[in-house]
């Protein structure tokens, strides 16, 4: 005989309890009780129910699990929002005859606390987080954030925090007053007693005037606007909230939501969505993320220069203990003194306190002996760019190092598979490439060798957690993914300077694009020699039919190496410090233009970024092709965090993705033309084609 279970009933994603007289309302939606459709659905219920019940006193609303609401399902965002929408639940709160206390724990995020802020009261543990984080996806809050909380801390903070998203910890939201109570023990106790004390009192935010913070609140817009890059979401966000002061509730909080359903479909908004979701995807790194790391606590680093220096201090700001060698005891007081420099900024700002310096002195050891990193758990290599150095560096680390530590280059350009075959250990060689400067940029590709194993690899994953970067796993190609893109981009902005720009034209259209520093100011900054030292190894295997712009080349050769040397595309000397153009530098262009044969021709500022744009789209088909990519996502995740390229217009394989396809790919077909033979064509397709699974970054061929 067989018999059947009865289906399970699935669990509804509120429930009410009661505790005594107080109904507690609880949101269960796992993961993160995001605040989805049978969310807001469960609670107007339950709202509802707990109004016109005479046995009911007062209302908790809190959430089981980890968190009480820490946001919104992003894959809403893209279609109309069913209802009920969340102002709808909230009004339901204010308008419930009873007295609504919200108990938060873990993260109370987006329309989590604009719930919270609906409420009477706000309780939260020590633990808690809170924070208005729509203007980090390219919108604003639109369930009356931008209206009650400047009810609650004034509009100069709330400026500050609507359009920073900041999150804020429990302690600091109490001083605020963004939260009224910190539950000592038990949260669902505490909150109930405190619902229980102000039963049959209502006390709503939104009835609260907003005080006028005077000249502080101008200062506070324009900080926002500034670190906010005026986009039009700040701009909204900061509109809004000092409409709170003026505008009556009611029309305030429809002109908010009005602006929430514009911005949240804009291409803004959904440029910021796809890098959200490719962010996580990349950190995922095609499942790598699921293979338990090696053990992590001792951390090594080779080389105390620029990368060395930067890399070292990224782990110190962790609970990593470092181990830092140098072979020049001047290189390394140079870079032990850079260290302890950003140290000191920091604590001057107040991100650190001196205890936390006294933590990190102890956990840094430096000196000049390798056999130092013999206990180390993973050893980060950040010597000169030169493969006879690298591998005799990883021949010594092989003979040292104990066994299963992961032994990771940082090399930009070098073949890895030819380090690790130094060792007699490849599979515990990957390549870890930070960037410039190491201690602040997110990106960190994590570099796959032919041999890497995939516990070596879910280490630098790890890692690249620990520290706070995005990682996004590379296959073993020249210039892994972003060095690559960021070459063919140059390269094109180069060709046009022969063509009729100047460096300035072209460095103000990507500016106004949004890029953080045009490609010249760029070059500049970082020195002109690198790559001309490259070009100059390159020399006897370039295609002579190759287009070739010599303008750099000429720039070098006149000492102009950037602003080391007071002068590159730009003059450095007497001149602002970003630089101004320099007629001899026009004169060095024209007669480049001349020599190459050709006749100069004006450029708007679209065609500038168009064709930079086209230059980096084909590369991102060449390099996923070439199988340095797993996937075109991840080419946007690198180069939005790590080259500049601005996040609210989600990289060049979305910006692809968003043009007419015929168009592009006859713009692209009359780039490669302009760009003469030994340009590769890209097979553009391999970017539109929507995102299905992840492929596999290949060895080095
Ligand atoms: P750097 O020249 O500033 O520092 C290299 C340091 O390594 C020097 O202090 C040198 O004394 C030391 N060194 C050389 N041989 C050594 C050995 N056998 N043992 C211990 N120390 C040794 O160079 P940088 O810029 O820090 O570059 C290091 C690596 O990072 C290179 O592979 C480079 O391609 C890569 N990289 C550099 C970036 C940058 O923007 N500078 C960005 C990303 C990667």
């Amino acid at each position: 005989m067989t018999s059947s279970a009865p289906a399970a009933e699935p669990r509804p994603a509120v429930r009410t309890e009661r505790e005594g007289a107080v109904a507690v309302i609880l949101i269960d939606n796992p993961p993160v009780n995001a605040g989805s459709l049978a969310v807001r659905e469960g609670l107007l219920a339950a709202l509802t129910a707990a109004a016109s019940d005479p046995s009911v006193a007062a209302v908790v609303i809190m959430g089981d699990g980890r968190s009480f609401i820490s946001g919104s399902d992003l894959k809403e965002f893209d279609l109309p929002l069913a209802e009920p929408q969340l102002p709808a639940v909230i009004r339901a709160v204010e308008d419930c005859p009873k007295t609504v206390v919200a108990a938060l724990h873990g993260a109370a995020l987006g329309g989590g606390f604009e719930l919270a802020l609906g409420c009477d009261a706000r309780i939260a543990t020590t633990a808690t987080v809170v924070a208005l984080p729509e203007a980090t996806l390219g919108m604003i809050p639109g369930a009356g954030g931008t209206q009650r909380l400047p009810r609650m801390v004034g509009t100069t903070l709330a400026i500050d925090l609507v359009c920073s998203g900041r999150r804020v910890e429990a302690e600091e939201a109490l001083r605020y007053g963004m939260i009224d109570q910190v539950a000592k023990g038990n949260l669902r106790a505490a909150a109930t007693a405190l619902a229980l004390t102000l039963a049959g009192r209502k006390s709503l935010v939104i009835e609260r005037a907003v005080p006028d913070d005077g000249a502080d609140e101008e200062v506070a817009a324009a900080a926002a606007l500034k670190a906010g890059r005026n986009r039009p979401h700040i701009a909204a966000a900061i509109r809004h909230v000092r409409a709170a002061r003026s505008v009556p509730a009611a029309r305030a909080l429809a002109d908010e939501r009005a602006d929430f359903q514009r911005l949240r479909v804009s291409p803004e908004a959904k440029a910021i969505r796809h890098l959200f979701f490719a962010e996580r995807e990349a950190a995922r790194g095609g499942g790598l993320n699921k293979v338990p790391p090696r053990p992590l606590a001792r951390f090594g680093v080779v080389g105390a220069g620029t990368m060395g220096a930067g890399i070292a201090l990224a782990a110190l700001q962790t609970d990593l203990s470092v181990v830092l060698v140098e072979r020049d005891p001047a290189a390394l007081q140079r870079g032990l003194t850079t260290i302890k420099a950003q140290i000191a900024r920091r604590v001057e700002t107040g991100r650190l306190t001196e205890a936390d310096v006294n933590a990190m002195s102890v956990r840094l050891t430096a000196g000049l002996d390798l056999g130092a990193l013999a206990d180390c758990d993973l050893i980060a290599e950040a010597v000169v760019e030169d493969l006879a150095v690298k591998t005799a560096v990883f021949r010594t680390l092989d003979g040292l190092a104990r066994p299963g530590a992961v032994l990771a280059s940082n090399t930009s350009y070098l073949n890895l598979d030819a380090i690790a075959a130094a060792t007699g250990r490849p599979q515990d060689v990957i390549g870890l490439h930070f960037f410039s400067p190491a201690h602040v940029m997110r990106l960190l590709e994590v570099v796959r060798g032919k041999d890497s194993a995939e516990d070596a690899l879910a280490t630098g994953l790890a890692l690249a957690n620990r520290l706070g970067k995005q990682p996004v796993v590379a296959g073993n190609r020249f210039g892994f993914i972003g060095n690559r893109l960021y070459a063919a981009y140059r390269l094109h902005c180069e060709f046009m300077l022969e063509e009729g720009t100047l460096p300035q034209d072209v460095d103000k259209a990507l500016e106004a694009f949004g890029f953080a520093m045009g490609p010249f100011a760029v070059a500049d900054l970082s020195g002109l020699d690198i790559a001309w030292r490259m070009r100059l190894q390159q020399a006897s295997t370039r295609d002579p039919a190759a287009r070739y712009v010599t303008i750099p080349d000429r720039l070098c050769e006149m000492g102009r190496l950037g602003r080391k040397t007071g002068a590159g595309y730009y003059r450095y000397k007497d001149g602002p410090a970003r630089g101004a153009p320099d007629p001899e530098v026009e004169a060095i262009i024209l007669a480049a233009s001349a020599d190459a044969g050709r006749t100069r021709h004006s450029f708007t500022a679209e065609e500038i970024v168009r064709r930079a744009l086209l230059a980096l789209a084909n590369e991102a088909a060449v390099v996923l092709a070439d199988g340095a990519a797993m996937n075109a996502d991840d080419i946007d995740v690198v180069l939005v965090n790590g080259y500049g390229f601005p996040r609210w217009a989600g990289g060049p394989v979305h910006w692809a993705r968003n043009e007419d396809p015929g168009q592009l790919i006859s713009d692209c077909d009359s780039l490669v033309t302009l760009a003469g033979p030994g340009t590769r064509r890209g097979d553009l397709s391999l970017l539109l084609r929507p995102p299905s699974g992840r492929g596999h970054v290949r060895a080095r061929g």
